[in-house]
């Protein structure tokens, strides 16, 4: 098969690596993809230079090309109907519809959604007015949680612990518009432990991967800004198989069931953002696609074939993944700056002595160099029988790496392995 995988980040590097293991791949094409991305094993790779974006020349390159499947890894393309235009082509893509990526797209459709087929998650209410949300916002008080309705590249969440913070992100919503023209949500806070469970699905097929964690703070022991993802790990010990049951059937099922209800079947990586508080799990949000960084840990504890899973599934067969018992521990390595402004182009020294796997997430070729390309640059994972273990192999492989310009965490897992 010719494989076809839209992105490039560190997200689409892993999908690319666990598709290059697949005996039913022949060729692999990415685009736009990263130079990291180029030797993955014996299959060969084809950088494509077309945009994420560029839904016409990508649906023009995959008719010419014979791609028989594509895979999507960013959430742009698909709210803005990248699948539609795939299958009106009559090309086989494991991405969900314009009309399904809403799930993600929309947090009032999301919210909307669960309200109506009991889906638990914090209870909200949505403003458009300042003056309206100011009102309730007194009435509730702080702690409460500020939702820009729409993508606002994860910054448009405000967990505001007074109600001072909570008023200022009023304001830069609704009354300077910092994020555009959208509304707000204002949700009930929730406590508990965050875990990110990944689902294939097709309709009313829902196929669970294992779970994982992410880091979501910049710096060590959850502290600084909100980022992409700092790091992640699976397996997750302090949620017991029990919650992460329940929350199969009752809501990553009950979600797919409901979409189906709703007239838009949901096909692709349907993940749950989940929390376990104590009434049980409820959901933070929904994403369409695969997350990032939690891919990079999932993807290598999966010991069966993702590409024959997807092949499967889109056929409406039965899928039963396999995943090693091992577990694994990705620590993400940023550019001094990140999330905020970062300079470009610093060299990167060593990476050929890591024997860990390495997922390039913003890297570029200079001079036969690899040079930092972005705000998060690489994700080093580490693997082991144990999560301290996994741990300590992913910071041996972060400690070879030599650019000074770059920085990571020193504790992802930390909460995991303190209580192990
Ligand atoms: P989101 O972009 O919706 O995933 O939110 C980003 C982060 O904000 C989540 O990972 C949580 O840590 C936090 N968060 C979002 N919603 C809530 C909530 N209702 N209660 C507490 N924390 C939340
Ligand atoms: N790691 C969070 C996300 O992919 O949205």
């Amino acid at each position: 098969m010719n494989i076809l995988i839209i992105g490039r980040g560190g997200r689409e590097h892993a999908i690319a690596w666990k598709a290059a293991q697949s005996p039913l791949v022949s060729k692999l094409f990415i685009a736009p993809g990263n130079e990291g991305m180029r030797h993955l094993g014996q299959v060969p790779v084809e950088l494509v230079n077309i945009n994420e974006n560029a839904s016409d020349d990508l649906v023009a390159f995959a008719l010419e090309h014979h791609i028989d499947l594509t895979i999507v890894g960013p959430e742009a393309a698909l709210i803005n109907g990248i699948a539609n235009r795939f299958a009106e082509a009559g090309l086989a893509i494991f991405a969900p519809t314009r009309e399904a990526a809403r799930i993600e797209g929309s947090k009032q459709f999301a919210k909307d959604l669960m309200q109506k087929y009991q889906i638990p998650t914090a209870s909200f209410r949505t403003f458009s007015q300042y003056e309206e949300a100011k009102q309730y916002l007194q009435e509730t008080g702080a702690p409460i949680v500020i939702k820009y309705d729409g993508i606002a590249a994860g910054k448009g969440v405000v967990v505001a612990m007074t109600m001072e913070e909570a008023d200022q992100a009023l304001q830069d919503m609704l009354l300077d518009h910092n994020f555009g023209e959208g509304k707000v949500l204002m949700e009930a806070y929730l406590e508990g432990p965050e875990f990110s469970l990944l689902t294939l699905v097709n309709g009313r097929q829902v196929v669970p991967l294992v779970i994982a964690q992410d880091h979501k703070r910049a710096y060590d022991g959850d502290k600084g800004p909100n980022t992409g993802g700092m790091g992640a790990y699976s397996p997750v010990p302090v949620i017991p198989q029990a919650q992460i049951d329940w929350a199969i059937e009752h809501i990553m099922q009950a979600t797919a069931n409901a979409m189906v209800e709703e007239g838009c079947p949901f096909t692709g990586i349907l993940y749950g953002g989940l929390m376990l508080t104590a009434q049980g799990p409820k959901v933070i949000e929904f994403n369409a696609r695969f997350g990032d960084p939690e891919t990079e840990v999932v993807l290598p504890k999966m010991k069966s074939d993702l590409v024959q899973h997807i092949v499967d599934l889109l056929d409406h067969k039965p899928v039963t993944p396999a995943f090693y018992e091992e577990a694994f521990l990705g620590v993400v390595m940023a550019t001094k700056g990140y999330p905020g402004k970062y300079g470009k182009g610093f060299p990167i020294r060593h990476l050929d002595l890591v024997k860990q796997t390495v997922f390039h997430m913003g890297t570029t070729l200079k001079d036969g160099e690899y040079v930092t390309n972005g705000g998060r640059v690489l994700f080093v994972v580490g693997k082991g029988h144990t999560l301290a273990e996994a741990q300590k192999d992913a910071y041996e492989g972060v400690n070879m790496i030599e650019c000074p310009e770059l920085f990571y965490r020193n504790d992802i897992g930390w909460q995991a392995i303190k209580k192990a």
